[in-house]
């Protein structure tokens, strides 16, 4: 169990002063280690010592919460879920046992693990009205909208059962979203292509029942390939949480304010859904495939690279990592994996992907500004291999990081600091003026 931090027990030790060059006042405020990591400098008091605001935006150097689930260090290219490191996660874990950990802070015992899937299991239906919501939409709205509409009404289901200061009742929300995710994506896929909803089965595990839900048919049996499945596993895993993501944080603030679960997971994929976040691993598909052949890579790094064009490589940087981001390496293993057992190893799009990497891990630009491939270079080659469907790529990221964002969730409620999220600004509009009549404008 990792050792409690108590700002206050650390606050007595060490602090950083600030000298205020426009009275010459100085102001103490006390440095706080974690239990790794960088320190946090405590500025709760600095807007009522100072009148001061800080500004930061996009939060470069900013730390919203006290933590214990997730630990990046960007520049090492580590990943650490309750401080298991991502590879050995994926080697040795499965999706549901890292769902545990990320939820209870500890790896299961077999009759905890074993309690665990047994329940998940047994939750994994949706209430048959569900059904409905999704012949509200058009046949080719993009599953993220589905996903968002759908995951928002579960409000309308379980609203009225949810005291979120019940430990117990938070427990049982948690199940819910972690089980129903998957079930809730697959349908949007079948929706989508016109296809019979099919049910979640208890014989499966959680990645094989996500993918026959969304491959089977009623007319035949449907056998997933343990590959496939093994694989789906992995990159479940390796999507579970990372630390104050923006879509994490859009949960955590909806969250503060006493928002219930379920409306807080559905604005998590709202801000999942963006190209700059969650949505990228889309967007490399869609770049590899404007990009075409390995020839005209030289004319979209050359366009990645001028400050006049907003193309970016997809795939490519990290608000943290400075490094290879190390879920980036399990996918590229596994993507190889994946096209062998699918016989597709020359699949045109991995060698080119393959190709842009190098070039990309070669050129100063890239290397100055330490950009390497993320997490979502190489997974939309994989799910597209495996015959997932591009629009679909961010709701499976979705389906995965339901765990990380409901651990956050829980963790935040249960947070004697927290308060509701309010920050303030910097403003720059005009000063109060008097109302001008319509007459009276020019
Ligand atoms: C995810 O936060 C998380 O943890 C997210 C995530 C998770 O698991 O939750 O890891 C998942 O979202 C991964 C990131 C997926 N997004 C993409 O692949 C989109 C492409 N990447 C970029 O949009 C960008 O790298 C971000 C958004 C990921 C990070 O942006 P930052 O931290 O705000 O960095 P920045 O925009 O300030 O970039 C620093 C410099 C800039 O140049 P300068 O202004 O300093 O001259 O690097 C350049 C940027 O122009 N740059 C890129 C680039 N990414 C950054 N230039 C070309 N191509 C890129 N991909």
């Amino acid at each position: 169990m990792t050792q409690d931090v108590k700002p206050t027990d650390a606050a007595q030790k060490e602090t950083v002063t600030l000298i205020d060059n426009s009275t010459g006042k100085s102001y103490e405020f006390p440095l706080i280690p974690g239990s790794i990591g960088p320190k946090v400098i405590d500025i709760r008091s600095l807007y009522a010592q100072t009148n001061h605001f800080t500004y930061d935006p996009g939060y470069t150097s900013t730390g919203s919460c006290q933590s214990k689930i997730t630990y990046i260090d960007g520049d090492a290219g580590v990943l650490l879920y309750r401080g298991y490191p991502i590879d050995q996660l994926a080697e040795y874990s499965d999706h549901l046992e890292t769902c545990y950990l990320l939820l209870k802070g500890e790896l299961p015992n077999a009759q905890q693990k074993g309690k665990f899937e047994d329940d998940i299991r047994h939750h994994t239906m949706v209430h048959e009205q569900i059904n409905y919501f999704y012949r509200g939409f058009r046949r080719d709205a993009h599953p993220m909208a589905v996903m968002c509409g759908v995951v928002g009404a579960l409000s309308a289901f379980y609203h009225d059962t949810l005291d979120i200061n019940d430990p117990q009742h938070r427990m049982i929300a948690s199940y819910r979203l972690i089980a129903k995710m998957p079930t809730i994506a697959a349908w949007a896929y079948k929706y989508a292509i016109g296809q019979p909803f099919i049910y979640p089965r208890n014989d499966l595990t959680f990645a094989e029942n996500f993918l026959h839900m969304m491959f089977a048919t009623p007319c035949e049996p449907y056998k997933v390939s343990p590959v496939l499945a093994k694989a789906m596993d992995r990159i479940l895993i390796l999507h579970a949480d990372h630390e104050q993501n923006a879509s994490t944080s859009t949960v955590r603030m909806a969250g503060s304010s006493g928002a219930n679960p379920y409306a807080c997971i559905a604005a998590g994929i709202a801000s999942l859904w963006g190209p700059a976040h969650g949505g990228a691993n889309e967007a490399v598909l869609n770049m590899l495939h404007q990009i075409g052949s390995k020839d005209r890579i030289p004319e979209f790094i050359k366009k990645a690279k001028d400050k006049n064009d907003s193309f970016r490589l997809m795939g490519f940087g990290h608000r943290v990592y400075k490094n290879y981001d190390p879920r980036a390496k399990v996918m590229q293993r596994t993507c190889h994996e994946v096209l062998d057992e699918l016989g597709v190893r020359d699949e045109p799009l991995l060698q080119l992907a393959m190709e842009l990497e190098r070039i990309a891990l070669e050129d100063p630009y890239f290397v100055e500004k330490k950009l390497y491939p993320n997490v979502d270079f190489y997974s939309g080659i994989i799910f597209r291999a495996m015959g997932i469907p591009v629009s679909m790529f961010t709701a499976l990221f979705a389906v995965s990081r339901t765990a990380g964002w409901i651990s956050q969730w829980n963790e935040m409620i249960g947070d004697p600091d927290q308060k509701i999220g309010r920050p303030r600004q910097l403003f720059t509009g005009s000063p109060q003026r008097k109302y001008v009549p319509l007459h009276a404008r020019g």
